[in-house]
């Protein structure tokens, strides 16, 4: 039966935790808390230790709370992270997303800085500044960095936070052996502006529920035996595993199954760990991608891709890992186009007013199950001291309170 503007509404008939309300996507406010609360102290995926090869290689980073970054491969191999921002006037140091430096120069007065971050050069240092101030005052910020989990170079703006390992605890387990056997390197990136919230892409990478979505799913994983069976493991720290699956990739016309594997893993078996607060491993056997996220605005957001495979790859190794992630996943394949538009659909719903967004669906924690979002939004609402389903900041409750609440936010 449709319903009229009070019914819909009113918070639907389930627990709190069973279902999220519109404005922990769309509030500027929340947003703000969400950068200072959660991605100011939770660990992110910065780059690949490959995208930084040799001695002096950067690559540059826009950290989700908002910061501009910078990774740096040191003379010593150490990789370290700045802010990629001169302590003179505030300027940006680096505006090449990736490169080579010896120093880092500051284009607007000649600043420099070597790879640990050390102030190495100021013209007419002692001209201007004589004794009261000088190299040993303008060291660059650095940031905390650990490389681990496959390589990754995760950073931490929070000098406090609890280790790289501790955040992650077991959640990976599952597929480290296969990601620590070789080291791997990075054979694609793009990154993605989608016109909606960073928590969407998050939600659809950890439910599977959406898979009637995509065509290609349904033939080659719905179909195969063991779908149903598939559960999710729930990990301190928010993050969620799903169950593994082997792939049928035959069942789809013109897909065949895989020729290769990563190391440790069957022929087409697929493995995926969703990390807090916006991380996703999924590994499709020959190739591994990671999404990262970085919130522009409540409804904007950029989504970070990275292909990967191990670096021992022959060329003919190689080629086959490309040719199977792109295939799923590059611009023409089978799968995360169709993502892209269910994300982008729920941002334009929510652009025009939305009612509570229900993950609801129990299933003694089955692959249709939505306990991998709401063990996510369980986090979400310890780290920001507000519940997702009531998130308002003066007892208002429920959607009719929304415009009023969010006008009192902002
Ligand atoms: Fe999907």
């Amino acid at each position: 039966m449709p319903r009229n503007a009070a019914q819909w509404n009113r918070t639907p008939p389930l627990p709190p935790t069973h279902y999220v309300d519109p404005l922990v996507y769309t509030s500027e406010e929340i947003l703000a808390q969400e950068r200072d609360k959660i991605f100011a102290r939770a660990w992110s995926i910065a780059c690949h230790e490959s995208e930084v090869p040799e001695r002096y290689d950067y690559r540059t980073y826009r950290h989700p709370a908002g910061k501009n970054l910078v990774v740096v491969r040191g003379d010593d191999g150490t990789i370290r992270t700045f802010f990629n921002v001169c302590p003179h006037r505030g300027n940006t140091i680096l505006y090449n997303p990736a490169g080579n430096a010896k120093h880092l120069l500051c284009i607007f007065h000649a600043f420099a800085f070597d790879c640990r971050g050390n102030c190495v050069a100021i013209p007419r240092e002692k001209a201007g500044y004589q004794e009261r101030i000088g190299k040993g005052d303008f060291g660059l910020r650095a940031v905390r960095t650990e490389v681990g989990f496959g390589g990754f170079v995760f950073v931490n703006l929070d000098d406090r936070a609890p280790a790289l390992e501790t955040f992650i605890g077991e959640a990976l387990d599952g597929m480290r052996a296969s990601l620590e056997a070789e080291p791997l390197e990075v054979f694609t990136f793009h990154r993605a502006i989608v016109r909606t919230n960073y928590k969407l892409w998050h939600d659809t990478n950890s439910e599977f529920y959406h898979d009637y979505m995509h065509y290609h799913n349904r033939q080659t994983s719905m179909a195969a035996p063991g779908y149903f069976e598939r559960r999710y493991t729930a990990f301190p720290n928010g993050h969620a595993q799903v169950g593994d699956q082997v792939v049928n990739y035959e069942a789809y016309e013109g897909f065949k199954s895989r020729d290769l594997s990563f190391p440790g893993m069957a022929l087409n078996q697929w493995k995926m760990v969703d990390l807090f607060p916006g991380m996703t491993y999924n590994l499709r056997g020959s190739s591994l991608r990671i999404d990262t996220l970085c919130p522009i605005s409540p409804l904007e957001t950029a989504i970070e891709f990275r292909g990967l495979g191990l670096k021992c790859d022959t060329p003919a190794e190689r080629a086959a890992r490309v040719h199977d992630y792109n295939t799923i996943w590059g611009p023409f394949g089978r799968n995360l186009h169709e993502d892209l538009l269910g994300v982008l659909g729920q941002g334009r719903a929510l652009e025009r007013g939305q009612t509570y967004l229900v993950h609801g669906r129990e299933e003694d924690s089955t692959i249709h199950d939505e306990v991998g979002m709401r063990h996510f939004y369980a986090e979400w609402s310890r780290w920001m001291g507000r519940s997702s389903s009531d998130p308002s900041a003066d007892g208002a409750s429920g959607v009719n309170g929304a415009a009023h609440r969010e006008a009192a936010l902002s």
